[in-house]
């Protein structure tokens, strides 16, 4: 009876798990809190431990034991399908490549770490190696043979060039709102003015903020005497300055630290964040065009955006508006462009 219960059980489990991985039950069905999600992540990858360990001993219990070099196989798969399937935003494949490797080291440790775990985790490895009984002879020829087409096909694929066409044409600046409501108050596109780009006297001034920007014609270089991490900077350079450090706190990890578009987490991303460096973005845009971007992320654009499946977050979410006019001043000043003005 307890056996029974046992298997059923630890087979209900095996399931649920199986399918949160494969992602059939939605991995979002089950949130990943906000700002915990590390400890989420680490607390949820020690529950299944757990309940791997669990359910070995039960399996066990009821006379069904599964050999350690599956044991840990399985749970090595499964390390990999959660860091695919559950973790969001997704992972780039480099970072899961080392995340898989430590966590094979892991298992392998787990696995040697006594004499007799060791000689069964080796056992069935050997035992195809050796070919002592029909079946192991079988499995040993069919690998001979399986390996080296797999290898082929694989490199074959790999050589092969993709003729795909883009799948669609998308429009990437749809047409603006006339306004757009960010924290409860209206900003009409044509009139808003960034309210950091003011000269000493305090007026939006855009002639006095563009001469104080990097040089165009000479590459990206900073104007001696317009150094914004400069302590004493004051006005328009004290808020790039700020503008920088939100930048540096939410943005670079997909735009990348110098605002190409090659943030660590870039390529994970289908399109890729936006490169402001190339003239074709922030540069032939104005600058509330811009602010109804960043306010609304990719989920506010519109309908003729369709289907940009943008990853771009909504950063009134997260940012206080002065925040989001602040990182605009940023980004412009550190590419070296002008926000188009409205003609
Ligand atoms: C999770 C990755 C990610 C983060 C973090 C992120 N972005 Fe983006 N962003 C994107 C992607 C992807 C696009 C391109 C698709 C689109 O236009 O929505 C984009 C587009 C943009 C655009 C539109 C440019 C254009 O040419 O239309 C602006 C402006 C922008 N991001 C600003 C920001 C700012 C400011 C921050 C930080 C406060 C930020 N982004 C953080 C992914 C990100």
């Amino acid at each position: 009876m307890k056996t029974l219960i046992g298997g059923l059980l630890g087979g209900a489990i095996i399931l649920v798990l199986a399918l949160l991985s494969v992602g059939i039950l939605p991995a979002t069905s089950l949130k990943l809190v906000e700002g915990y999600m590390p400890m989420q992540m680490l607390f949820e990858l020690g529950i299944s431990v757990l309940v791997f360990a669990l359910m070995s001993r039960l399996l066990s219990m009821g006379g069904i034991s599964l050999p350690r070099f599956w044991q840990g196989i399985l749970f090595w798969a499964f390390i990999l399908l959660y860091l695919k399937f559950r973790v969001y935003p997704p992972i780039p494949f480099s970072v899961r490549a080392m995340y898989g490797t430590v966590a094979l080291i892991a298992v392998f440790m787990w696995m040697s770490s006594n004499e007799e775990d060791w000689k069964k985790f080796k056992q069935p490895i050997l035992n195809v190696l050796d070919a002592g009984t029909p079946f192991h002879k079988a499995l040993r020829t069919t690998y001979l043979i399986a390996l080296p087409i797999i290898l082929w096909g694989y490199s074959y694929n790999s050589f092969l060039p993709n003729l795909d066409e883009p799948v669609e044409l998308r429009t990437v600046h749809p047409a603006p709102p006339a306004s757009t409501k960010v924290h409860g108050k209206t900003f009409v596109l044509q009139t808003s003015q960034n309210p950091y780009r003011v000269n000493p006297e305090g007026k939006y001034d855009q002639e006095y903020t563009n001469s104080k920007i990097v040089e165009q014609a000479m590459g990206r270089l900073l104007k001696p005497e317009a150094n914004p991490w400069d302590e004493k900077a004051e006005g328009y350079l004290k808020y790039v300055r700020e503008g920088g450090e939100i930048f540096f706190q939410n943005c670079h990890f997909c735009h990348g630290d110098n605002l190409n578009g090659r943030g660590l987490h870039a390529f994970a991303f289908n399109p890729i964040p936006a490169n402001f460096t190339d003239p074709g973005t922030i540069a032939q845009l104005q600058e509330t065009f811009i602010f109804w971007r960043v306010a609304k992320g990719g989920i506010g654009l519109p309908n003729e955006a369709f289907p940009w499946a943008s990853v771009m977050p909504p950063w009134e979410q997260h940012l206080t508006t002065d925040e989001i006019w602040k990182v605009i001043l940023f980004e412009y000043w550190h590419t070296g462009y002008y926000p188009r003005t409205w003609d």
